[in-house]
């Protein structure tokens, strides 16, 4: 069966600017890949493309299996997509919103009703389902964005920076209804400026950078290819400049960043052994450690030397 979205040498020229550049990606099908680059990287043309919203300048597109270009109905008719957050009739609420929209694609009533349950309960919005939308948040029209991507049961989602300009409660509730999804049928492709993001939750990561992709895989690959981790340490009592010292020659340790007096970053490099061994280490030099848990930074410092080195 093919991949869900194939890009083949993917170019968009605008007046000699290359905003993508020979892109080649394969998203595999149930995989969730965040589509991770700064801004103007490329990522919402790449997408506009693949949805049909722009024309390429060369390569190819496939939604599964079919030519977005030669038969952009048939290509998008098993995708879901949310590029710009789309603007609702304000008077409406959103069970007349769907319904409006499911008769536009053509869907039979009976259809669109259930479907209109099942999409509105995706993103938690049943409860507001005969509130007129005038009165959402940012965060809740984005969420029925979602709802009305997915009123035709696509099981591919492409999504454009899609907690974007939403407050902090709206980002991770857009955040928590993609991860549900995770547990269906879906593949999911999602732009995003956040790196942070894309670590919580997407399950591989397709760097972009001035329209040319710098690396693709698992985003534990990713770190893994960096070969070292931050590990961020808390302790009862404040350390001193000795017990710093000791651990820094510890084996593995790259570096060690002190916070506050209780509170470290240490950058390791070494097996899950080593890893175990230093903090007993840690422990026998007298340390009550509160913490002592692996955060993403190490993939933060691959993006940032990805992305310098594109330059
Ligand atoms: N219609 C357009 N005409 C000219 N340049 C464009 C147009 N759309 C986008 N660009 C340029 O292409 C580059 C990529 O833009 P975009 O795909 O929006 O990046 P991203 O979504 O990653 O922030 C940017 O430098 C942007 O200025
Ligand atoms: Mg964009």
């Amino acid at each position: 069966m093919d991949d869900p979205i194939v890009i083949e040498n993917l170019t968009k020229d605008f007046n000699g600017f290359k905003a993508v550049d020979s892109l080649n990606l394969k998203v595999e099908r149930k995989s969730f890949v965040g589509f991770l680059g700064p801004n103007g990287a490329g990522k919402t043309t790449t997408i506009k493309i693949l949805t049909h919203l722009l024309s390429a300048s060369g390569g190819q597109a496939y939604l599964n299996g079919v030519d977005v270009t030669k038969d952009p109905k048939n290509a998008l008719a098993g995708v879901g997509a949310v590029v710009e957050t789309p603007e609702f009739y304000p008077y409406l609420t959103p069970i007349e919103t769907l319904q409006y929209l499911g008769s536009l694609r053509g869907m039979s009533n009976e259809y669109i009703q259930r479907r209109t349950k099942e999409v509105l309960e995706t993103v938690k919005m049943t409860e507001w389902s005969k509130t007129r939308i005038g009165k959402f948040s940012k965060g809740m029209k984005q969420r029925l964005a979602i709802a009305q991507a997915m009123i035709h049961e696509p099981h591919v989602l492409i999504l454009d920076e899609p907690t974007s300009g939403l407050d902090p409660r709206g980002m991770v509730e857009v955040r928590n209804i993609l991860q549900d999804l995770r547990k269906g049928d879906y593949t999911i492709f999602m732009s995003s400026h956040l790196l942070t993001e894309v670590q919580e939750i997407c399950e591989s990561v397709a760097l972009i950078d001035r329209g040319k992709l710098l690396a693709h895989g698992s985003v534990a690959t990713l770190v893994e290819g960096t070969g070292s981790k931050d590990i961020d340490v808390r302790i009862l009592q404040p350390v001193d400049s000795y017990v710093i010292d000791r651990i820094s020659n510890f084996e593995g340790v790259e570096r060690i960043v002190p916070g506050d007096p209780r509170h470290f970053t240490i950058t390791f490099k070494g097996r899950e052994e080593d890893q175990a061994r230093l903090l007993s280490e840690m422990q026998t030099l007298g340390l009550k450690i509160v913490s002592f848990k692996e955060i993403g930074v190490a993939l933060e410092s691959l993006y940032m030397s990805l992305i310098k080195d594109s330059r």
